[in-house]
């Protein structure tokens, strides 16, 4: 059977928890440069990216190369994707062609019909409703600066968009407390939280919110795709900044996330993004390559 990961919720907890296991042997072999072996070797890897990518991009490019395979990179101004054939009929042309295929896009909706007619598994490395890939790399480093993060407190501060979504489904596979500030009007997608209830709370306050936790989360104000509400949504978010001042709140030995890029001055301060005592955000960039890597091995049945 072929596996897809187009949400968190495409591994079981026991598979999450073992593939950030895996990522954790890959990155200490890495670091070793001890990873000469190739265990996708000639397996190809096809990109396709409808918006915009900075780390997803080499995170993916780089880590199958280091597993021995390699990555075309597909984006829909230079393919007949952007001229309108069919993501049915792209997903059955191109996944006769490569093992491995990741797509960055809009509306979650493609990703499902694309992966449907997939014969090799599909990767979501964004949509509007989910970043699952961001995830993993968030998870492993929760593990590496503080370990399990099953019983935890987690906060989430701002928008309730793709990350945020990704955030709840992690609550419920690892098994922790999420804890939501957004303004009104701005809240994550509400069968999702219904769907999580019990664990899953959200509050109009980031003060009230960050109270007591140990892991606190932001993403930008506007994401892609809503650049004309940029104005708007500084406005709305103004007092959602994440910054020393909110983190004084939280537990003592809170860590700071953010998946990048960041908007200093904005969602968080400048002064928090370079405090690396409390802001985790280039180890849970950098794990985004490890995780990665993990994760194509588990889908290509390598481990
Ligand atoms: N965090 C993240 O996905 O970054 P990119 O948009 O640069 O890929
Ligand atoms: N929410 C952001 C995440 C970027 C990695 C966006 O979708 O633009």
């Amino acid at each position: 059977m072929i596996r897809h990961f187009l949400t968190l919720q495409d591994l079981s907890p026991g598979e999450l928890k073992s593939l950030i296991k895996q990522a954790i042997k890959l990155k200490a072999e890495h670091k070793r440069s001890s990873d000469p072996t190739t265990p996708l070797k000639n397996a190809v890897l096809g990109m396709v990216f409808e918006k915009s990518s900075t780390r997803t991009r080499v995170s993916f490019e780089a880590g199958i190369s280091q597993l021995g395979g390699s990555a075309i990179f597909l984006s829909p101004k230079d393919t007949q994707l952007g001229r309108g054939e069919p993501v049915e009929d792209s997903a059955r042309v191109l996944s006769r062609m490569v093992d491995i295929i990741m797509i960055r896009t809009f509306a979650h909706d493609i990703i499902e019909r694309f992966a449907a007619y997939s014969q090799v598994p599909v990767i979501n490395a964004l949509t509007d409703s989910f970043h699952p890939c961001q995830l993993l790399a968030d998870i492993q480093t929760f593990v590496e600066h503080r370990g399990d993060p099953q019983g935890k407190s987690v906060c989430w501060i701002g928008d309730g968009n793709n990350m945020c979504h990704s955030y709840i489904n992690a609550a419920r596979q690892c098994d922790f407390e999420l804890r939501i500030a957004c303004p009104e009007g701005f809240e994550p997608d509400a069968d999702l939280i219904a769907a999580n209830k019990g664990r899953v709370h959200v509050f109009r306050q980031p003060e009230e919110a960050v109270r007591g936790c140990d892991w606190v989360a932001t993403d930008v104000w506007a994401s892609m795709g809503q650049e004309d509400e940029q104005a708007l949504r500084a406005n709305k978010f103004a007092s959602f900044q994440v910054n020393h001042e909110l983190m004084a709140l939280a537990n003592n030995n809170a860590i700071f996330m953010h998946c990048l890029p960041a908007h200093r001055g904005e969602e968080v301060s400048a002064e928090l993004m370079e405090d690396t005592a409390v802001s985790v955000v280039w180890d849970e960039a950098e794990n985004r390559l490890h995780a990665q890597k993990a994760l194509m091995l588990f889908l290509t049945n390598r481990y």
